[in-house]
């Protein structure tokens, strides 16, 4: 009896301690914020889509390709062709070979990808501590729970916790697996002017580039959910005639 008592002890001190041993060195799951495209109705919010360009330009950019989208991709945050035509002429596309067989600098097109900030992975990497910036146009996709995972991190920095050791190039990050990120803050209050009036706080630009990068990601949402409702209430409406057909085809049979 007195082993019986022992080893449920023993077993409830196991199960007790399991989970928190096991979540010691894992990243506390990033909490849930509040997104306009959340939801089966979730729209983009367009204006925050292009304050979160301008976050991506004037910051995330340095680093960070977006290989996926062009730059007539902007149309859908509500900007004029004209528009989409400025911003891309701020950038400069190596081209060619031309005539002579020369590569050559031109002004970037609407047709033409995010100009990427390295030539290729291994400077991204040598200019990064050996770190690679990933490339962002699907990293919302690309991390469980991408959105709330993204603002986490991006607002997740702090001192270390007592006892863990930094390398250079390191920092310590709250919702980083692991804690140990390569990545140094980017964000900091007031760094990104906003023109609207919106505050200019590392939470508010953590938002902003994280709704234009839902969107980058997955452009089509609000189609699909569109469509999603139309079926929804085609379907609906699709069974209430087809129990109207079957009580008048089944009326006199009892
Ligand atoms: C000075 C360069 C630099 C800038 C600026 C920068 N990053 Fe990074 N970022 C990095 C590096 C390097 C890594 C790789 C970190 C690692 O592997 O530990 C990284 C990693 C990340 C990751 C992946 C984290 C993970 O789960 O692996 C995300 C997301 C990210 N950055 C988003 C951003 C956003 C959004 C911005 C702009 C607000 C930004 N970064 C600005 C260098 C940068």
């Amino acid at each position: 009896m007195k082993k019986t008592i022992l080893s449920l002890m023993a077993l409830g001190l196991i199960i007790g301690f399991a989970p928190s041993s096991f979540a010691a060195g894992d990243a506390p799951h990033a909490p849930h914020q509040h997104w306009h495209f959340d939801g089966i109705t979730g729209q983009f919010d367009k204006a925050a889509m292009q304050r979160g360009l301008k976050v991506y330009r004037e910051v995330c950019s340095a680093c960070h390709s977006l290989k996926r989208v062009a730059y007539r991709n902007l149309v859908d945050l509500g900007y004029t062709e004209d528009q989409v035509k400025n911003i891309a002429v701020e950038y400069t596309v190596t081209d060619g070979p031309n005539e002579d067989g020369e590569m050559f600098d031109r002004p970037a097109r609407p047709s033409d990808k995010f100009v990427s900030p390295y030539p290729n992975d291994k400077a991204a990497k040598a200019l990064n501590n050996g770190a690679l910036p990933p490339d962002l146009s699907l990293i919302t996709k690309a991390r469980h729970n991408g959105p709330n995972y993204l603002y986490a991190i991006l607002t997740g920095y702090g001192e270390p916790e007592h006892g863990v050791e930094l390398m250079e190039g390191q920092h310590w990050n709250k919702y980083m697996p692991g804690h140990v990120i390569a990545m140094a803050a980017p964000l900091s209050d007031g760094i990104v002017a906003y023109e609207d009036g919106t505050p200019e706080t590392v939470s508010q630009y953590s938002k902003d580039v994280t709704n234009f990068l839902v969107w980058a990601a997955d452009p089509y949402l609000e189609t699909r959910k569109r469509t999603g409702i139309a079926v929804l209430i085609f379907l609906i409406v699709f069974s209430g005639v087809m129990y109207g057909v079957k009580k008048k085809i089944w009326k006199d049979i009892h």
